[in-house]
């Protein structure tokens, strides 16, 4: 490869450093800038990687060297600033979950299929190995009819989280358990077994008095193909365990601890199944009892298949056009949790869940 691809990070918050991380790590990309409105919080970044630092993304989009940006903003913020990227013709990965809407998210893959640039979105956990291995087994026909997908995410996160940015605890900037830590997992679900038909949904808040925002959320996805889902999602559960998928069909078996392939059982039994085992590094942190434990591997990896991606003019393996359906599940528990009803999909916007 000639040139590297410059990086742009907008937003030098908590998840800031993964995407540096990843990116001075990766084989082809150039850490150029960090962007943040708060100047502090992107000086010391700045320094740190000895990079540049921007207050205002304006400016960063005029920087020639900036090929891709990563945006790494609170999530009602997100659609603006992908919109500009687009417009500048840069390349765009954005963090989950991509919009606040549905709405927003077409207007989004629209702008940055118009501009030729790439569009994808950081739900890492899909790079994993074990989620990989669960994908081809169900691709090639291994788990006989898929009857169960479901996902237990038992974590915890201190009030004190909540309170730490302003955001963290605004319903309207997208905060709130179930779109912004148990996205990851509604994802993984659909991203194997998706799309949905039906969702259902109740939020509670359990252990976080004063923040005006579901901690828990039990939801029930019926999948197209006929599958059932239950998605149980909390940071009211100290001290927080690490997230279980479990994928059952007719003829077998698959369950993902963390990142640990836990269980692996097939009627037809392969060759490689024993080494699949032993997927997932034991020591591997995976977010269950803070909202920095986890490793920056998985970011690295989506980050290098856009590099990769641009270098070979085809598409990233996570568009944000793959993570819609995810969103609208996530949007579908919102309003089956407003209205006490099961939400049928397609569905359409309703704003009003984020008052
Ligand atoms: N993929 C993951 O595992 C993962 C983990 C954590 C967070 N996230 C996502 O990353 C995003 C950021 O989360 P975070 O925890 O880093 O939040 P954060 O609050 O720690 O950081 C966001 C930063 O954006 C800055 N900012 C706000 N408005 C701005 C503007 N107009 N221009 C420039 N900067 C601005 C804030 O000053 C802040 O420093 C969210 O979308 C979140 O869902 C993803």
């Amino acid at each position: 490869m000639a040139k590297k691809l410059g990086f742009g990070v907008l937003g030098a918050g908590l998840v800031a450093p993964f995407h540096a991380k990843g990116i001075v790590n990766s084989d082809g990309g150039d850490l150029i800038a960090f962007c943040d409105i708060d100047q502090e919080r992107v000086g010391k970044l700045a320094d740190e990687y000895g990079v540049k630092g921007y207050t205002s993304l304006e400016e960063m989009l005029e920087d020639p060297a900036v090929d891709v940006v990563n945006v790494a903003l609170p999530n009602h913020l997100h659609y603006n600033a992908v919109i500009k990227c687009a417009a500048a013709g840069k390349h765009v990965l954005t963090e989950k979950p991509p919009a606040m809407t549905l709405r927003e998210t077409d207007a989004m893959i629209a702008a940055c299929r118009e501009a030729g640039v790439k569009f994808g979105c950081t739900v890492q956990c899909r790079v994993r190995k074990s989620i990989q291995a669960i994908k081809q087994a169900i691709d090639t026909g291994r788990f006989g009819k898929l009857l169960h997908a479901d996902a237990y995410m038992k974590w915890f996160r201190p009030t004190e989280y909540y309170q730490s940015d302003a955001w963290r605890s605004l319903r309207k900037a997208g905060a709130g358990v179930t779109v912004q830590h148990a996205f990851h997992y509604i994802d993984l679900l659909q991203h194997l077994v998706g799309p949905a038909a039906r969702v259902e949904a109740k939020m509670t808040n359990l252990a976080h008095p004063g923040v005006a925002l579901e901690d828990t959320l039990i939801g029930y996805i019926e999948f197209a193909n006929g599958a059932h889902g239950i998605i149980e999602a909390s940071t009211a559960l100290w001290p927080g365990t690490d997230v279980r998928i479990e994928i059952n069909g007719t003829k077998g078996t698959a369950i993902m601890v963390g990142e640990r392939m836990t269980t692996w059982q097939f009627q037809d039994e392969c060759p490689e199944d024993e080494e699949i085992r032993a997927y997932g590094d034991v020591s591997q942190t995976t977010g269950a009892g803070g909202a920095a434990d986890f490793g920056f591997a998985d970011h690295m990896v989506v980050i290098q298949d856009l590099i990769d991606a641009v270098d070979e003019g085809r598409d990233v393996v996570i568009p944000v056009k793959s993570v819609r359906p995810t969103l609208e599940i996530v949007l579908g528990m919102y309003q089956s949790d407003s209205r006490g009803a099961p939400v049928e999909l397609p569905l359409e916007d309703d704003p009003s869940i984020w008052e």
